[in-house]
């Protein structure tokens, strides 16, 4: 059965405050979503690549693209919207392997990677990279005041990649945007349909790209892993 990685690159990445989408900022010699297929391409060469891209999009480069087999999809309004495109776009298989991952997380490794894609293939519910929560977790009320200490008990940062077959995650996400529910991952679509994904616990270093202060951050890990 082929691995469909779907990659959705459609955000603006405003929160980093930059001149044009985060995915395009430069990390070392090539912008953060080079970095982000070379890591997917080392660990599954023969994949077949779906990536989501705002329709106005400048920047995109197709020579950063290591794959054999890929296309390019339209974005859509919400990060959920774009890799529902990119399901309508396949041609799969209902039990073929679908792994979402996002394109501002650089820093997975081909062993996170591989952990999760077996993990997928033996969890008829799917299953997804997370980390259990370290910090004491306060719930503030109306006035940001701190309210309640929730427990941290079971409690788990979702990363991704998640993976699913095919008909379970275009169903969830369907569900999801019909009952216009938010959904900020495909987990939590995956959990309304009343399934429960395997939580693979993954490494603290899979940061996500979202603040200024994280791609000097995300240079650091990577010469880390390197080495
Ligand atoms: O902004 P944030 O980091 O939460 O976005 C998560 C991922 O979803 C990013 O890879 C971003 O490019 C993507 N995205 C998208 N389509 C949107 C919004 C976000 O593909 N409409």
């Amino acid at each position: 059965h082929p691995l469909w990685l779907i990659v959705p690159a459609a955000g603006q990445g405003k929160r980093m405050g930059a001149d044009k989408p985060k995915q395009y900022l430069p990390l070392g010699e090539k912008p953060i979503l080079a970095h982000t297929l070379s890591r997917l391409h080392r660990a599954f060469p023969a994949a077949h690549l779906v990536l989501c891209l705002d329709s106005d999009d400048r920047w995109f480069n197709p020579e950063w693209v290591p794959f054999a087999q890929w296309q390019r999809v339209t974005g859509g309004a919400e990060r959920m919207d774009s890799v529902l495109n990119a399901l309508h776009a396949i041609n799969a298989q209902e039990d073929d392997m679908v792994m979402v991952h996002d394109v501002a997380r650089p820093c997975v490794t081909s062993s996170d990677l591989l952990t999760l894609y077996h993990a997928a293939q033996q969890h008829p519910s799917g299953a997804l990279l997370a980390m259990p929560v370290a910090d004491t977790m306060k719930r503030a009320n109306a006035e940001q005041l701190s309210a309640a200490t929730e427990s941290r008990d079971r409690l788990w940062h979702a990363l991704t990649p998640q993976s699913f077959r095919y008909a379970l995650l275009r169903r969830a996400l369907e569900h999801a945007v019909t009952g216009q529910c938010v959904v900020t991952d495909e987990a939590s679509a995956v959990e309304a349909l009343g399934h429960a994904p395997r939580l693979i616990s993954g490494r603290r270093d899979n940061l996500k790209v979202t603040h200024p202060d994280d791609l000097a951050l995300a240079a650091a890990i990577m010469a880390s892993q390197v080495a």
